[in-house]
């Protein structure tokens, strides 16, 4: 019987894991991660967010990892990861659906005001006030055209956004005027009232809205972070928030999560903070997706949504 570690969600979420497993995988011996009866040598998948560094490579028998989340940057960033093992990312539907109803949430809310409701809200405070623009006015401009942004862009385009979109590689898209490479960045930038990151954590990408790029938004844009915590220079976004140049921003990645109490985030009142929850699929959904996965490559299918080590996601 081959042999699944787990290392998501803790151990308590072990007899969950194994309900649904047994479900879509029944002749699959699913274990947690430090069952310390499971030899290395014996185990033949994984299913991980973070495995501490090293750990990987240690198991001479390993036949795909999969990653727990679309990202898959704290499995890709151990030195000794097994590069010969296959590395497969997170990408059911029920993933790129809700980070579509996230992304639609947070431009919405950007567009209505919803930070600015909120806080009058908790003081009691009548505040009447019109929102400017409507979606059909405000252009979202969404960094990273994969999976999650894709979805993302459809949704957007439903409500009646316009949506443009900025990718490594030229997309085709219905309904969303695509933009590639850096040559392309700042006209996919000065048209954007609502930026949206679905970027990966790339080296390329580190650090990628700080503000050189902010500067190149319209005066009042707003901006919504749900690719990783280090795509973001935080201070810079704060900066132009307070100097008006941004006019809001919904962010839900961090580089320190969770975000320390005492961050300036926190209470901004252009900021809605939250706790890097914008896509995660049910431990069911993520089951039937890695059960099927392992019955394709158990009939010798290729696997797909691979991590590509070249391009780095
Ligand atoms: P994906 O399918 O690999 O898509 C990544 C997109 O980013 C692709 O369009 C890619 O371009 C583009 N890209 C990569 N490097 C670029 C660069 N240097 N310049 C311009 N475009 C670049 O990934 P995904 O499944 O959509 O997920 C994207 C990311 O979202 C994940 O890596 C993760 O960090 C984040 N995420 C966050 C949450 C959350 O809850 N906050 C949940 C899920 C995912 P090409 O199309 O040319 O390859
Ligand atoms: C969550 O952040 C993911 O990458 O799925």
């Amino acid at each position: 019987m081959a042999i699944l570690l787990v290392k998501s969600g803790g151990e308590d979420a072990m007899p969950e894991w194994r309900a649904h497993f047994s479900e879509f995988a029944p002749g699959l011996d699913v274990r947690w991660w430090d069952d310390a009866s499971v030899p290395p040598a014996a185990v033949d998948y994984v299913l991980v967010w973070d495995p501490e560094a090293g750990r990987l490579g240690t198991m001479p028998n390993l036949r795909v990892i999969f990653g727990s989340g679309a990202g898959v940057d704290f499995i890709a960033g151990d030195p000794a990861l097994p590069r010969h093992v296959p590395l497969m990312r997170m990408a059911p539907a029920g993933a790129t659906q809700r980070m579509g109803e996230f992304v639609c949430w947070a431009a919405l809310s950007l567009l209505k005001g919803a930070r600015r409701i909120a806080l009058n809200q908790a003081a009691a405070k009548w505040d009447y006030f019109e929102p400017e623009y409507t979606a059909t006015e405000t252009t979202v401009g969404i960094m990273g055209l994969g999976n999650m942004g894709g979805r993302a862009a459809e949704m957007l385009s439903g409500i009646g956004f316009p949506v443009v979109g900025w990718s490594r590689t030229r997309k085709s898209l219905p309904g969303v005027t695509c933009f590639a490479g850096d040559a392309e960045r700042d006209a996919f930038l000065e048209r954007t009232k609502i930026l949206v990151c679905l970027l990966p954590a790339t080296a390329e990408t580190r650090g990628i809205i700080s503000a050189p790029l902010l500067r190149k938004l319209p005066k009042g844009a707003g901006l919504v972070n749900v690719g990783r915590g280090s795509h973001q220079k935080i201070e810079d976004i704060l900066a132009a928030l307070n100097d008006g140049h941004l006019g809001g921003a919904v962010i839900d990645v961090f580089e320190t999560e969770p975000l320390p109490a005492d961050h300036p985030a926190w209470a901004h009142p252009k900021v809605i903070v939250t706790p890097h929850l914008a896509s995660l699929p049910s431990r069911r959904e993520r089951a039937q997706y890695v059960a099927k996965a392992i019955a394709a490559h158990e009939r010798g299918e290729a696997l797909a949504n691979l991590y590509d080590h070249a391009r780095g996601y």
